[in-house]
């Protein structure tokens, strides 16, 4: 899905948005060779930019007419869009490369209005922060068509790691709120656990020592995990939902003892209990994921 190539001479670009991630964008693009316009609504966020090299647009007109290719960082998908819409004429036989956040029937949604209109599209997902932006951690995901993504592939490198996920716009966007879950989630169970330990005077730097470690060595159960939920059989050996149901009650329990709330569990213990008394105890905790997929069950 990734590539290495890189184009002999650095495309010109133009950068909508300088934000804290827009801003992180150009200076990586400028520090990759390209020459790079950039652009913001309100003035005053392209000094550093323009001192690095970058040349500032006076409007987000003037700015995608310098460049074959725009790379968006804006808000939101309001705010992308009412920023494109008037600029479609400009657009047309361009490239336009989405980096906002944004839903995936969102980025479906500019995608038809870019064809529309004869401006190439990439929906992108930004899965890193602007102070890593262009260094070996950064990861980017794009989908939309696999031409278009192999022609810009030396620019999106400067970036960071660049994968493409296929061609239905919507997919980089998905991926988004499907890795930021499974962080959010994380990071609400690291939380939780560094306010127990608290409870016994460990400080959460003491914690983090343990933590991530751990997390780390779990997360190499993921793959067998990933086995359960595509082959839908969830029959095991091992840690059945009884087990585990045992095993997140007793998370509760102690939490309550030591003072502390169990808002981060009580949505896993709910889970594990509707798939018991649906008669699954016996079945493997992955099983969970048919308890997430149902929104008639869903309890907020
Ligand atoms: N920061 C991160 O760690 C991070 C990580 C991954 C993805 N992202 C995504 O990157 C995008 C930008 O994030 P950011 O951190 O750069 O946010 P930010 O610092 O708040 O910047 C927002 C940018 O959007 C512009 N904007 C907002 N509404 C606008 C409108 N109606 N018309 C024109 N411009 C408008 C702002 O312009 P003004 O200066 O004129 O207000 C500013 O340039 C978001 O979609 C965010 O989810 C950010």
């Amino acid at each position: 899905m990734t590539s290495n190539a890189l184009s002999a001479e650095p495309t010109p670009v133009t950068v909508l948005g300088l934000g804290a991630m827009g801003r992180a964008l150009a200076a990586a693009f400028l520090a990759g060779g390209h020459p790079t316009t950039v652009w913001n609504r309100t003035p005053g966020r392209a000094d550093a930019l323009v001192a690095a090299g970058a040349t500032l647009a006076a409007t987000a007109a003037e700015a995608v007419v310098a460049s074959p290719v725009t790379v968006v960082c804006l808000m939101d998908h309001r705010s992308v869009s009412d920023v494109l819409t008037p600029l479609a004429d400009r657009l047309a036989g361009r490239t336009v490369i989405n980096l906002t956040t944004v839903s995936p029937a969102d980025a479906r949604a500019t995608a038809a209005w870019a064809d529309e209109h004869g401006i190439a599209h990439l929906s992108g997902a930004i899965m890193t922060v602007p102070v890593l932006v262009g260094g070996p951690q950064s990861m980017l995901l794009y989908s939309g068509p696999q031409a278009l993504f192999t022609a810009h592939l030396g620019l999106l490198e400067r970036l960071g790691s660049a994968t493409h996920l296929g061609t239905d716009p919507g997919t980089a966007p998905l991926y988004d709120v499907g890795l930021l879950t499974a962080m959010y989630t994380m990071f609400g169970g690291f939380l939780h656990g560094a306010a127990l330990v608290g409870t016994a005077g460990v400080s959460a730097k003491e914690f983090t020592e343990l933590a991530v470690p751990w997390l780390n060595a779990m997360t190499l159960g993921m793959p067998a995990m990933a086995d359960f939920l595509d082959s839908g059989d969830y029959r095991t050996d091992v840690q059945s939902l009884d087990f585990n149901e045992a095993a997140v009650a007793h998370l509760v329990h102690t939490s309550r003892e030591a003072g502390i709330g169990a808002d981060v569990l009580l949505p896993v213990l709910e889970l594990i209990r509707r798939q018991i008394s649906e008669g699954h105890g016996t079945e493997s905790v992955t099983r969970l994921v048919e308890g997430i997929k149902d929104p008639r069950t869903s309890v907020r």
